[in-house]
């Protein structure tokens, strides 16, 4: 054990993973093998500037599946458990959970949670944010598909969004009530961070299965990419919608924020809140029986809007450009994936 322990502490604390969702019917759960590694962090890896196929399920880790007869459990009306970690060590999928904390690393961080904290961009864990409220919130979605390379953009429908994670570990998603069942599915995590490091995303796939659902439940609509909207809620996409792609190749990106800044100061970052139409807990519009036609929406007010002095809007079409000047501005964005 304390050999493990050593190569633990030196592979994890060497370097700042990026965070994943874990679960034992992940793809992926032990990084691109089929040998057993009780810690590996491939799916933690950040995804940027990737093709489609590189992009969609974490790449290769569509040829990498979880063992036959293992599922995430999505009870209707109930909640889903994922553990958000830098490495599969941090979890309860190793060493009986020995490693695994409150937060997504080695350490369970009171300053973070106990107001002490200075609000600088936090870094370990690499959380991409200054403190929980500016966490820019994960999401569940679910394609009704058993062949994961079969999975295509227009059939994965986020069915749940938790907001101001990823944050502590142990991460709980809300499933819609009327969600219909599954015998074998394919689900996904997925994440947008709020600047505070690289510019970068993820998303990683589960097999899943929908357990408890009504025999009349309604089916899923056709999920349709979301929209910028921040401080605009009618212009924001109701019901359905698909996974927000940026920060990839620039043919699949699914979201037009170029030259946009949000409410904060920042660039745009379409991340799963508000700013683009998606509300906190279980999607519960997101049915071919939804009415999604008014125009009234029951989204928050933007809490991750922070007083700052604005910058001056420009006209910058290359992103490279952008992020150099966001470097140079307050410090912000000093901070590394690796
Ligand atoms: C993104 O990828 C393309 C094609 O692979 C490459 O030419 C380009 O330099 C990359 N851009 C950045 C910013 O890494
Ligand atoms: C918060 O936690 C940190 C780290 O354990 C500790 O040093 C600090 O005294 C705590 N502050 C408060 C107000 O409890
Ligand atoms: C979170 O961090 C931001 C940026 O540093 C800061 O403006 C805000 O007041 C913090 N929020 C809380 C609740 O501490």
């Amino acid at each position: 054990m304390l050999h493990n322990f050593l190569i633990l502490t030196t592979a994890i604390l060497a370097v700042d993973a990026h965070i994943a969702a874990w679960h034992k019917a992940m793809f992926c759960l032990n990084g691109l093998t089929n040998e057993e590694q009780l810690t590996n962090r491939d799916v933690a890896e950040p995804l940027y500037n990737l093709s489609f196929d590189d992009f969609w399920m974490h790449g290769k880790c569509k040829d990498y599946p979880p063992p036959d007869g293992e599922y995430l459990e999505l009870p209707v009306g109930g909640k889903a458990q994922l553990e958000h970690a830098g490495d599969r060590g941090l979890t309860t999928l190793s060493w009986d959970g020995k490693f695994a904390n409150l937060f997504p690393d080695k350490d369970d961080h009171p300053e973070y949670d106990n107001g002490s904290w200075d609000n600088s961009c936090i870094s370990a864990p690499n959380l991409h944010t200054e403190n929980a409220t500016r966490a820019s919130g994960t999401v569940l979605a679910i394609a009704y598909k058993s062949d994961i390379h079969d999975v295509k953009q227009e059939d994965m429908v986020v069915i749940s969004v938790l907001p101001n994670t990823p944050w502590h570990r142990v991460a709980e998603y809300d499933i819609p009530a009327d969600l219909p069942a599954c015998d074998d599915c394919i689900c996904a995590f997925s994440w947008i961070p709020n600047h505070c490091g690289q510019a970068n995303m993820n998303m990683n796939a589960f097999r899943c299965r929908v357990t408890g659902a009504r025999p009349d439940a309604p089916k899923l609509a056709k999920p349709v990419p979301a929209k910028w909207c921040e401080g605009k809620p009618d212009d924001c996409v109701k019901g359905a919608k698909q996974i927000t792609i940026y920060h990839q190749q620039p043919e699949i990106n699914t979201v037009d924020i170029d030259n946009i800044q949000q409410a904060d100061g920042h660039w745009a970052s379409p991340g799963y809140n508000e700013k683009t139409g998606f509300y906190p807990g279980a999607q519960n519009d997101i049915f071919e029986t939804s009415d999604n036609s008014g125009s009234s929406s029951s989204a928050p007010s933007d809490p991750n809007q922070m007083p700052m002095c604005n910058l001056k809007a420009r006209s910058f079409k290359n992103h490279r450009r952008q992020r150099r000047r966001l470097l140079s501005f307050g410090g912000f964005h000093l901070y590394a994936d690796r």
